[in-house]
């Protein structure tokens, strides 16, 4: 064909827009007549389109005017094939028959890093309430950190810290005031809290403190909440009258509020006085359980309706050194009785929020607990070693590990077990006599992959395997995406068929948008995967998109990959250890990122089959990515749309494989530019809107740039 270089331009967009109508009219007719190659050769055609109008635009068009006309050739031949296919009643890309997908797909990942537990998701008050703090935790620390030893109104006496004759021996420090002169308002202590206690205006707290006398004659106490001027807030009186331990108590009820209080406690009579876990916690935790959660956060979390709760961690779990493992039995009981030791992101972990109420939480919000026990080898990076290649790991003795292995079956027990066996009379004793129903259990988090590791993670999994065969164990596969142990953690994972195993990968948007076909190579009838921990670096739209584009690739090989968490969940302002999280938060407020509102948007759309070939969209535009699941039990079927790109991305979506379908659907969009985020203090910038949708069979969507559009359909009855 020979064409003349210098046509004019606007004769070559007529040609092209005229093209364009004729393109959308046939296609248009092929949908009439359910033609499904149309899905394919019109995101080609479209995106041939796209590229003419885009040179057309551009200022050097002449130069690329004979490319144009080759490209407008080519979109007619395609449309043609499509009305030819149509005609002959081809039905090329039929929407298969839905493919079963994991039920927990999404769930979150918890650990105490970024004070996300003692000062954060837990409701405790008061910082070091049992005098435990020490220089392991962090060298400047010691047991009366966060304490003021006070003597207003002329008092006078002495404080000092002792271990004879403890609480508890799991619990060795306490406070001794000797109050030799009263003053006006006698001798005591003052608690910093977390950086101060937040107090509201009329809300109750409980108070409660450990005491015994040292002297003769019962020990009047007040306690009260005060403003930074020392002003009361609200006061109440216990009075000590045992020279046993006993536990006293006292509400505390404040008309006016305050950000910035303080707990202080005075003694006002003279005599010696014993005190041991001063404890104030809200009144208003989630659900009111005592010893409970701080309830906005926890509210937040379960506004999510994760399918599962990964639990104590992270590095946290294996713990920094042998000696610093998370071992569950020290975390249950009373929490008089708990093992408090130095947290491996650089603070304390009182075991407050211990497996307790970790499964409890759990319980109250519908997650699956998914409790992740040390493979009897401690973090590789133990001692700051990642600082010269992370030769840290230390293994328990093995001598020892027949005791460690029933420790790992005990806590089976103890979830699962009647509470008329050893460990499940433990959890009825806490209140809760009925079974946890504990399905998962992980051994190990990005362990390095020796030898050591090796021959205890299989002790462990053999025993669990054979005593609990109804337990799934959740093996891992070290700390990235690829390399030495990971390879090696498959290995070995599928040499000993482990029917789960943990992958973890933090990475640049890119590597999500680029990795979306990972899975899909992945064998279908071998070890599961779970994404126990994954990240984009960063809490901006374009990190939390890259993130949602991927997810709809997990929901695609949910045969595969029957878990994923985010991570890590929670940071408090001020004692962050790691960036980025899903949730900032400080004591008052909490902040959910852009990529809490892309976890739940998923998390609450979540389905348990899917459908290929519902959604067609260009295929060379990676930052285009959709989903199609269904509900099974609403019968809702779900489309995921995502755009992670600047322009408008077209997707053709065909429905009518599901019969017939509710036009009322629910639309929600959560959009905003590439650097958009929701900032720490802030009014939330980007969140999701919903509104309603008219769902026809077949429909073009236009999604915006840079969204992420979930759309709910509901079938007939
Ligand atoms: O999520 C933060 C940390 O990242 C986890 O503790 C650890 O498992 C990973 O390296």
């Amino acid at each position: 064909m020979i064409i003349n270089p210098r046509m004019d331009y606007a004769v070559l967009l007529l040609a092209a827009n005229v093209t364009r109508y004729a393109f959308d009219y046939i296609l248009s007719v092929c949908e009439k007549l359910s033609c499904d190659v149309f899905h394919g050769l019109w995101t080609i055609g479209h995106g041939i389109n796209q590229s003419v109008m885009k040179i057309l635009k551009d200022q050097n068009y002449r130069h690329y005017v004979y490319a144009g006309i080759r490209l407008i050739t080519l979109m007619v031949m395609n449309v043609l094939v499509c009305a030819c296919a149509s005609a002959q009643g081809l039905k090329a890309s039929k929407i298969q028959a839905g493919k079963k997908i994991s039920p927990d797909l999404f769930g979150l990942f918890f650990e105490d890093i970024n004070y996300s537990a003692d000062g954060g998701l837990y409701g405790e008050l008061v910082q070091n309430r049992s005098f435990e703090y020490s220089p392991t935790d962090r060298r400047e620390w010691h047991s009366f950190s966060f304490w003021q030893y006070i003597t207003p109104g002329y008092s006078y006496g002495s404080l000092n810290i002792e271990t004879t004759a403890p609480l508890h021996p799991n619990n060795p420090h306490y406070a001794v005031l000797n109050i030799e002169h009263v003053g006006d308002s006698g001798v005591g202590l003052r608690n910093q809290g977390f950086a101060k206690i937040p107090v509201k205006a009329g809300e109750k707290y409980h108070f409660s403190v450990f005491a015994k006398l040292l002297s003769q004659a019962p020990i009047s106490v007040v306690v009260s909440l005060q403003n930074p001027e020392g002003g009361t807030l609200a006061e109440s009186k216990i009075t000590v009258s045992s020279s046993n331990w006993q536990q006293y108590t006292a509400d505390l009820l404040a008309p006016v509020g305050n950000d910035s209080a303080t707990l202080v406690v005075l003694a006002t009579t003279r005599g010696r006085l014993a005190l041991d876990v001063v404890s104030l916690f809200p009144d208003n935790t989630f659900k009111h359980r005592p010893n409970g959660l701080r309830a906005d956060l926890a509210q937040l979390l379960a506004d999510i309706h994760p399918k599962f709760i990964r639990f104590p961690g992270g590095c946290l779990s294996h713990g920094d050194g042998l000696g610093n493992m998370y071992r569950w039995k020290n975390t249950i009981g009373p929490i008089e009785q708990r093992v408090e030791q130095k947290n491996i992101w650089g603070y304390h972990q009182t075991a407050g929020l211990g497996y307790y109420e970790y499964f409890q939480f759990c319980e109250d919000i519908g997650a699956k607990p998914l409790p992740i026990l040390p493979a009897a080898v401690s973090c590789q990076n133990s001692g700051g070693t990642w600082r010269i290649g992370g030769t840290g790991q230390k293994a328990i003795d093995m001598s020892d590990m027949q005791d460690y292995i029933q420790e790992v079956l005990d806590l089976v027990e103890w979830a699962n077990g009647p509470a008329t066996s050893a460990w499940g009379a433990k959890r009825a004793a806490a209140g809760h006599p009925a079974p946890f129903n504990l399905q998962y259990v992980g051994i190990g988090n990005e362990d390095k992959i020796t030898p050591e590791f090796e021959q205890r993670f299989k002790m462990i999994y053999d025993a669990v395997k054979a005593k609990h065969p109804e337990i799934t164990v959740v093996g891992t596969v070290g700390p990235f995406p690829e390399g030495e142990d990971f390879e090696k953690g498959w290995k070995l994972a599928n040499a000993l068929q482990v029917p789960v195993v943990d992958e973890h990968y933090y990475s640049q948007p890119a590597w999500f948008i680029s990795n979306q076909y990972r899975y899909d190579a992945y064998k279908r009838n071998a070890t599961k995967v779970y994404i126990g921990e994954y990240a984009s670096w960063g809490n901006k739209m374009k990190n939390a998109l890259s993130e949602a584009a991927y997810m709809t690739a997990i929901e695609r090989n949910g045969d595969v990959v029957s878990m994923a968490s985010y991570a890590p969940l929670l940071a408090k302002s001020g004692f962050t250890q790691w960036n980025p999280n899903m949730i900032y938060f400080d004591n008052t407020s909490v902040y959910p990122t852009v990529n809490y509102y892309v976890q739940k948007l998923f998390s609450v759309n979540q389905g348990d089959t899917y459908f290929e070939n519902v959604v067609a969209k260009n295929p060379a535009d990676s930052t285009l990515a959709a989903s199609c699941v269904q509900d099974s039990k609403t019968g809702d079927i779900i489309l995921k749309l995502v755009n992670a790109g600047p322009e408008p991305g077209s997707m053709k979506i065909n429905l009518s494989a599901f019969g017939k379908l509710d036009a009322d659907a629910a639309r929600t969009v959560l959009s905003g530019s590439a650097e958009a985020a929701n900032v720490f203090g802030s009014a939330a910038a980007v969140v999701p809107v919903t509104s309603a949708f008219n769902a026809a069979k077949t429909f073009e969507y236009n999604a915006p740039p840079m969204s992420l559009t979930v759309i709910r359909v509901r079938k007939k009855k």
